[in-house]
């Protein structure tokens, strides 16, 4: 037997080191703050109230993951972001994702150390665990936890959806009805690029102010609308092209079969049905994001899971669905699609 180098099991266990340094980088709104600016080690500390022990192993850490750059050593050095942190990290620059990392530090870094407890009794670790109240009724009671939510949606899910409309054909549809569209940012992306394509944005009603809002920042209240209702109860709005991101994920085996016979009952012959999710790899060898998700599924929900391809088409075809097809979007995340 070779003895591998064992820096793979350290990295890994010790792997909330690095991402609590992120976090909390996020959390003291460290990259907003800095912008196009460069900052010593001191200016930053006295921006951010820090004290003179850790700052400079905080701000150092973050250099040698890749997250600042630094001009100089010692304590004259100037910091500043990097291109990728300005353009993903700075809250001022509409492609900010950094509300998924402020749920991250805020929820589920708390609730991922009931891991255990989680695999041994299948229950939700996070607020639900003591409320027994379904998970979106729990997380909408507090206004700013709702917000919160809607943010981490979008700081995760931005850049797939404008993938989706880069990469997936939508020439020959007419129509759109995302589904569980939370802030509308699966349909902006697609109206921004495709102009002659209605969209609506369908979700609970506790959602629709914040994606009105949102849909009318971004200008296109004239083709995107919104709707809501209970997609457990209601039927579907009727779409050319039916979407759900990490919507299938949240719910057990007949809800998500309930989910995806209202998709297809809401569709044209011909018609599409797209879900953006982080699929596992049909083997389950390789997407351990995916996998990940999956489990953060179990901690959030306790009944909802992550799929692979092969399931979707397969629930899909019960369903009458007749083709289908896979499109990798970005990183872990890919677009199922199924045609009626
Ligand atoms: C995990 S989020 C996904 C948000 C967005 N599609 C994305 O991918 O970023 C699930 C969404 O489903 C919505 N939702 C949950 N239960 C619902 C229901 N019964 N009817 C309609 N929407 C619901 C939530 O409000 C939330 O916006």
């Amino acid at each position: 037997m070779s003895v591998k180098d064992p820096f793979s099991i350290m990295r890994t266990g010790f792997g909330f080191w690095e991402s609590k340094v992120l976090l909390t980088a996020v959390e003291f709104d460290l990259f907003t703050k800095l912008g196009d600016n460069s900052m010593t080690a001191r200016g930053i500390g006295e921006m951010l109230s820090l004290h003179s022990r850790g700052t400079r192993d905080f701000l150092d850490a973050l250099l040698s993951m890749g997250f600042l750059e630094r001009e100089g050593d010692g304590p004259g050095a100037q910091y500043r972001n990097t291109e990728t942190t300005r353009v993903y990290l700075d809250r001022d620059n509409p492609s900010y994702m950094g509300g998924i990392l402020e749920m991250l530090n805020k929820r589920l870094y708390k609730y991922w150390d009931d891991l255990g407890e989680a695999l041994r009794t299948g229950k939700a670790q996070n607020e639900i665990k003591h409320s027994q109240k379904p998970l979106f009724e729990e997380l909408y009671s507090d206004i700013p936890r709702l917000e919160q939510f809607m943010w981490a949606m979008a700081g995760i899910s931005r850049h797939n959806f404008i993938a989706l409309a880069q990469k997936f054909d939508f020439s020959r549809f007419r129509t759109l009805c995302d589904v569980g569209g939370a802030a509308g940012v699966l349909s902006i992306a697609v109206a921004e690029k495709h102009r002659s394509l209605i969209c609506t944005s369908f979700d609970l009603p506790e959602v629709e102010p914040i994606a009105k809002r949102s849909i009318e920042r971004a200008g296109l209240s004239d083709r995107v609308s919104t709707a809501s209702g209970d997609f457990f109860r209601d039927p579907l709005p009727t779409a050319d092209v039916i979407t759900m991101g990490m919507i299938l994920h949240d719910w057990n085996l007949e809800k998500k079969k309930k989910l995806i016979k209202s998709a297809y009952e809401a569709l044209p012959e011909r018609g599409a049905f797209i879900v953006v999710e982080n699929l596992i790899d049909d083997a389950r060898r390789e997407n351990t994001f995916g996998l990940l998700m999956s489990l953060n599924m179990l901690i959030e929900t306790g009944e909802g899971f992550d799929y692979t391809s092969a399931d979707f088409n397969e629930w899909c075809a019960e369903a009458g669905f007749k083709k289908f097809e896979v499109l990798h979007l970005i990183g872990p995340s890919s677009a199922a699609i199924a045609y009626k």
